[in-house]
Parts: structure tokens; sequence; C-alpha cells
């Protein structure tokens, strides 16, 4: 998508085989690249939330598996990378994904190959989300084209961001928005703000005005008014994991804009890939749910008067903070998940048949 009308991935590999990412920590107020020199950066960078969104963090990973091969191809260096990038955040099950792509793939090969195919995997699994998502978008398209044939626009709400910069382009949710700008829909989106870290105030606001979708900021609380008002068409939002059942865990806050969705009769999609479903997981209450630092509650980031980054305290000193950073959504509450294999119904059979597909992108 595009930063300043010129085309980015979240994530690329430069003519001269250099891997960087955009530093999301900074943005709206600075792009900034940062270079993954070596497997600890892109630890580094998924534990910084430099990188962040579930596919995004899984294909960041796989590039770290590839920095580790170029310098140790053992075995035993395989399994020490991977368990440490597998630390870094618990509970988007793309991560697990990813490292398991990759290690089934090396462990079959000889050492000295190593290096080259894990960076010829790590850009198949990069290439493959792009594919995917795009897959996703066409899937979502008829429901809003069904909308806009009726009333003659669309007005989505999402939560977080679930957009191009948390995968590695197009987004998961916002594939669908993006499809349906490209059919020529009217499209708006109400964008909630997503305390604590504010990822739809300073991510999906910003990538959204990148590609000229109209949309307007909302705090996380104004949802339910602006449903009851008729002033939302339908919620798409993604996943971080869904279970094998089809309840879905993703950003905290998700879970509360389901319950106002079903009270006043309005559609509630997931888009997400396969790669975020988690099959050996019957029971939500079982995903690790990441709790984060108090900080990000006490503090929030922006631009001073002079126009300087800054972080101030919002909270009276000492205030005790509990921060998770998901909740669960239960199937009941989801009108279709969005996958690269159409629309289906959250239920333990329609994911099951969705594994028994052939096409798997990579
Ligand atoms: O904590 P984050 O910013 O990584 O959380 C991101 C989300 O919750 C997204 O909705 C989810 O990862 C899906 S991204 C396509």
């Amino acid at each position: 998508m595009r930063i300043e009308g010129i085309s980015h991935a979240a994530l690329e590999v430069t003519e001269a085989g250099v891997v960087r990412v955009l530093d999301q920590t900074l943005l709206p107020h600075q792009v900034v690249w940062r270079e993954l020199a070596a497997a600890r950066d892109a630890e580094n960078a998924i534990r910084e939330m430099w990188v962040r969104g579930a596919p995004l963090i899984g294909v960041t990973a796989a590039f770290g598996v590839a920095l580790a091969m170029r310098v140790d191809a053992s075995d035993a260096s395989l399994q020490a990378v991977c368990s440490r990038l597998l630390a870094t955040r618990p509970t988007a099950v793309n991560l697990a994904w990813a490292l398991g792509q990759m290690t089934q793939a090396l462990r079959t090969l000889s050492e000295p190959s190593r290096a080259v195919a894990a960076l010829t995997l790590a850009k198949g699994l990069a290439a493959a989300d792009v594919a995917v998502n795009h897959a996703i978008g066409a899937a979502g398209l008829p429901v809003l084209k069904a909308i806009h044939d009726r009333k003659g626009r669309v007005d989505i709400l999402t939560h977080c961001n679930a957009g191009w910069l948390a995968t590695v382009d197009r987004g998961t949710a916002t594939a669908p928005i993006y499809a349906a700008r490209d059919a020529g829909l009217q499209v708006h989106v109400w964008v909630d703000e997503t305390r604590p870290r504010n990822q739809g105030a300073s991510l999906t606001a910003w990538e959204l005005g990148q590609e000229g979708i109209a949309h307007t900021l909302i705090v996380d609380n104004a949802g339910g008014l602006l449903m009851q008002q008729g002033k939302v068409d339908l919620v798409i939002v993604g996943a971080d994991r869904v279970t094998a059942g089809g309840d879905v865990c993703n950003k905290i806050g998700t879970y509360l804009k389901a319950l106002a969705a079903r009270d006043n009769g309005l559609p509630f999609y997931v888009a997400a890939p396969r790669s975020s479903i988690d099959r050996e997981i019957q029971d939500a209450l079982c995903i690790p749910i990441e709790e984060r630092s108090p900080r990000e509650v006490t503090h929030v980031q922006g631009l001073d008067a002079d126009g300087i980054l800054r972080q101030v305290q919002v909270t009276p000193h000492g205030t005790r903070v509990h921060n998770p950073g998901f909740d669960l959504t239960p199937a009941r509450l989801i009108t279709a998940l969005i996958t690269e294999h159409g629309l289906i119904p959250a239920t333990s059979k329609h994911i099951e048949d969705i594994f028994k597909e052939a096409h798997n992108y990579a």
C-alpha cells in the first residue's frame, strides 16, 4: 500500500538483500525503517512492537530464523532461535505457525543448504501473506457490495489495526474495504482509537488516510451509540487466534463491539487467514493472553506543541494497572469468518473443511 503515494510493504527485502521493517511505534509522526541484520533484531522488532499484528509477527519471525541460519545452521541453533522468537509475544498463533513452517522445512535439509533455503521460505511466507489478504478482500467484497447496492454507501466499524501494517500488505479486516474502494464503492470507516496503545488512532487512521479512504476516528466507547443511531452497517475486525470452534481472540475491546453489534442486529465479521486458526485449542479461555506493560495505560504518546514526540503520564503516581492485550469473542456473536477460502460460519465443521482444501497460497 502507499506511503506519500509510494508503494510499500510493512516488511521489505531491498534489492541489496537487506530486510527492513517500518517502526510502527513512531507512526503516524515519523516514518522510520529499521534494518533487521540479525535474528536478535527480529526478536527485538516483535517484542518492542516495531512490527505488530498477527500475520506480520509471523512473517518477521520467519525472517528471524533465516537470519539465524546465516550464522549457524545447526539443529541446536534452529531450535534456540525458534524458542526465543516464540517467547516474544504469546497470543498471536501466526508466530508459532510461521516458526512451525520454517522448522518443518529446514529440518529435512542439510546444514549447508539451510541459509539460502530459509531466506527463500521466509520470502515465500511474505508473498503468500499478500496473496491470502487479496483473497480475503475478494471474499468480503460481496458483503460490502450488497449493503452498497441497498443504501449507496457502506459504513464499517473496525477495531485496532488489522490493516496492511498488521500484515505484509493489504491487511485482513481492511482487505474487503480496499477491494470495495477498488470496485468504486463509497466506503467510510469508523476507526476505534483502541486504547491503550491507540493502534486505531495512530495506525489505522494513518494507513486509511494514506490510501484516501474516508474515515472518522472515535473513542472506544462511542461504537455502541453509533450502532444505535444507525450509523454503522457492519463491523469487521481481525484475529490473533481463532479456536477450533470459531471463538476469536483479538485486541482488547473486540468482544464489547461484538456484543453491541448483536444487540443492534448488525453483522459482525472477523477477517482472518487460516494461519490464525489454532485447531489445537477448543476452549478460548486456554489462549494465553498477553499482559502488557502498565506504562501503556499510565502514559500516552504524541507530539507536543513543538512537534517533539513525547510520552506523558495520565494517571496518579503508583496507580495499580491490569493491562490484558486481548479478549475473547464467542463464535455465537460472529456472523462469519472472512478467510482466503471464502466466507464461512464460525463453526468447527466449517473450519475443519477449509483445512481440507489444498490451496495454501505458499
Ligand atoms: O497488539 P497488536 O497491535 O499486535 O494487536 C493486533 C490485533 O489485535 C489485530 O487485530 C490482529 O493481530 C489481527 S492483524 C491482521
